[in-house]
Formats: C-alpha cells, sequence, structure tokens
C-alpha cells in the first residue's frame, strides 16, 4: 500500500472556508483529476459534503468517506469509522494508490499517523480567509521537487505552483 496526499493551500495554508473551496482553478482542478484518477480516495465526511451533487462520488475513484456516524451513508461508498481501519482496509492494494484528499480533520490525523510517503501540494499565491488549514509539517523529513507553475489568466484568478514531496527513509 502506498498513502499519498494532495492539497491546494494558499499563503495562510488556508484550503476551505464555509465547508468550500475559496478559488475556482481549473487547471489545478485538472492536475488533482488526473493525478487521483483509479486510485482510491479517503475523505472527511465534511468535505464529502461539500462536493457538488453532481460530481460525486468521484468518478473512476473508489470513494471512501470518514464519519463516526455509524448511521452515515452514502452511495456508492465506503464509509469507515477511523482513519486506522479505512488505511487497514488497503493494506494489500498494489496496483492503487491510497490518496488523502481532505479535509483540515483528515489531513491533520494523516499526517499526525505518520503514514503519508508523498503529497502533492499546491501553492496558491494569495491569500483567501479560510476558516480550516493544511497543518504545518517538517519540511526537514521530505524531499520537494517542482513539478508546475500556472500563472494569472483569464481563467486563474491567483497563480500557483505545484510541488511534490517524498517522504525520506528515516
Ligand atoms: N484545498 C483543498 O485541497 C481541500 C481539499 C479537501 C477539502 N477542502 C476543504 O476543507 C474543508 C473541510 O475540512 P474539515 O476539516 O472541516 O472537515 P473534513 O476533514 O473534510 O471532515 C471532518 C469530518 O470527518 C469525520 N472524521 C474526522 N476524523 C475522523 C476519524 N478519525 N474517524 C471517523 N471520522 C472522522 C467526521 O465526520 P462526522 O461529523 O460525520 O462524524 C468529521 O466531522 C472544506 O472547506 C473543504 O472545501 C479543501
Amino acid at each position: 500500500m502506498y498513502i499519498s496526499l494532495i492539497v491546494a493551500m494558499d499563503n495562510d495554508r488556508g484550503i476551505g472556508r464555509n465547508n468550500d473551496l475559496m478559488w475556482h482553478l481549473p487547471k489545478d482542478m485538472r492536475f488533482f483529476r488526473e493525478t487521483t484518477l483509479d486510485h482510491v480516495v479517503i475523505m472527511g465526511r465534511k468535505n464529502y459534503d461539500s462536493i457538488p451533487l453532481k460530481y460525486r462520488p468521484l468518478d473512476r475513484r473508489e470513494n471512501v468517506i470518514l464519519s463516526r456516524n455509524k448511521s452515515f451513508q452514502a452511495q456508492n461508498c465506503k464509509v469507515y469509522h477511523s482513519l486506522n481501519d479505512a488505511v487497514e482496509s488497503f493494506k494489500n492494494e498494489k496496483e492503487r494508490k491510497v490518496f488523502i484528499i481532505g479535509g483540515g480533520q483528515i489531513y491533520k490525523e494523516a499526517l499526525d499517523l505518520d503514514i503519508i510517503s508523498e503529497m502533492y501540494i499546491t501553492e496558491v499565491n494569495s491569500t483567501y480567509g479560510a476558516d480550516t488549514f493544511f497543518p504545518d509539517f517538517d519540511v526537514s523529513k521530505w524531499n520537494k521537487t517542482f513539478l508546475f507553475k500556472q500563472e494569472k489568466d483569464a481563467k486563474h484568478a491567483s497563480s500557483f505552483s505545484v510541488y511534490r514531496y517524498l517522504k525520506k527513509s528515516n
């Protein structure tokens, strides 16, 4: 099993506000889709709720939702009541990666558990006044490589850069 994480954050490490994204950046959306396609995605129940109905479950991906509510269900999604149980259920997974796709609570729990091998982080070059944040992590434990940059244009109100972080072996 190989566990990855993917996130877009602003200059304040902000990732969302009022249970929604704060930006519309089509090329970052496309990067998210292409990177996670055909893999497993694990998300918090609030993140799942925030996805517009017509886009959920996320297509061509196995959708896993975390909720402590034992009666929570969502069509064509697996529901687990702890991150450990969710991850454990994919321990024999060889073909697909397991992507942690947020939100803030799930990112924090996954980083605290130290189960992440790689991270795709989009740095959005603006400040949006978030109420939900990506946790600070120890950059010295990761090798950071630049993937690509999108400049501001008619479809992108902010520029952004995308990086891959690979966990250094202990
Ligand atoms: N910029 C990005 O890349 C990005 C990506 C994803 C999300 N977001 C944003 O992030 C925000 C949502 O994040 P959030 O932190 O508020 O919520 P979240 O992490 O998406 O979901 C939190 C919920 O997950 C469940 N949960 C958390 N830990 C659990 C555990 N250990 N076991 C079982 N269930 C657990 C609980 O659901 P119950 O309440 O049902 O028990 C909890 O209320 C939104 O604004 C969204 O747009 C941004």
